[in-house]
């Protein structure tokens, strides 16, 4: 069985001295879940999140990580930066980044890998836009996405990795996949994995799903066989929100 796993995406929102406050309210309600949950907080807020999240088992997360272990590249953090900060997961590839900050598929790899050796969870972002599945393109363009991004680590690496299916045409536009279409193309990204990595890695991967997901609609995309959990970004800026999609199966 796989442990769910819930994690916030804040996205540019929030001051350290408000990510403090969400933590502090949120960390009440949630402290009787076994599902994972993680915060993906703006890299200046990391050290005030760490000190909010003493005492609870919410997990710290950054959202971008830069590929070098060090050198000349202005505004950027390594792994080992974050690693020693605190952060144990690492969003990496968001359909935001690659919109708007020119990552690719190649660049996605080389920040899953450098994330993995420094022993950091990497959460893989994968999807497509609207006018790619109208096409008839989303299963190869998501197989194609994740397997480049897992290029070059072992199974037991793969193993590790957090993959999480966000379609572009539902973040932050209200627009959810139906559960039906996001475990059937979840389905597609584990056959994938299975046919490279093999199936008892393939099982153990943990696929979310990402778009506009929250409290009302948390228990159907749950109830699917192939989705592992969720990616949140707006619900997750209100702490009761953020708790309703983690309590889904209260
Ligand atoms: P929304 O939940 O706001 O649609 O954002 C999803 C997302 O991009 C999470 O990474």
């Amino acid at each position: 069985m796989r442990t769910p796993i819930i994690a916030g995406n804040w996205k540019m929102n929030m001051t350290p001295k408000e990510a403090t406050g969400l933590i502090e309210a949120l960390k009440p309600l949630v402290k009787d879940t076994n599902t994972t949950v993680v915060v993906c907080v703006p890299a200046i807020d990391i050290p005030a999140a760490k000190q909010a999240l003493r005492g609870s088992r919410i997990k710290l997360g950054a959202q971008n990580v830069h590929f070098a272990e060090s050198g000349a590249y202005t505004g950027e953090l390594s792994a080992a930066m974050l690693k020693e900060a605190g952060v144990e997961y690492v969003i990496i590839g968001h359909s935001e980044r690659r919109q708007y900050f020119g990552e690719t598929d190649e660049t996605v790899n080389k920040r899953t890998r450098a994330a993995v050796a420094a022993g950091l969870t990497p959460i893989v972002c994968v999807g497509e836009l609207k006018e790619q599945r109208e096409a008839g393109y989303t299963d190869a363009l998501v197989t194609y996405q994740t397997l480049i991004a897992l290029t070059g680590l072992t199974p037991t690496e793969v193993r590790k990795v957090v993959i999480a299916y966000e379609p572009v045409w539902a973040i932050g536009t209200g627009l959810t996949a139906t559960d039906e279409q996001a475990n059937e193309t979840i389905g597609v990204i584990r056959k994938a994995i299975a046919a490279r990595y093999g199936k008892g890695v393939a099982n153990r991967v943990r696929i979310q799903y990402g778009g506009s997901m929250k409290g009302s609609n948390v228990k159907g995309l749950m109830a699917q066989p192939e989705i592992d959990g969720g990616l949140i970004g707006g619900a997750s800026l209100k702490a009761d929100e953020f708790a309703k999609v983690v309590n889904f199966d209260k």
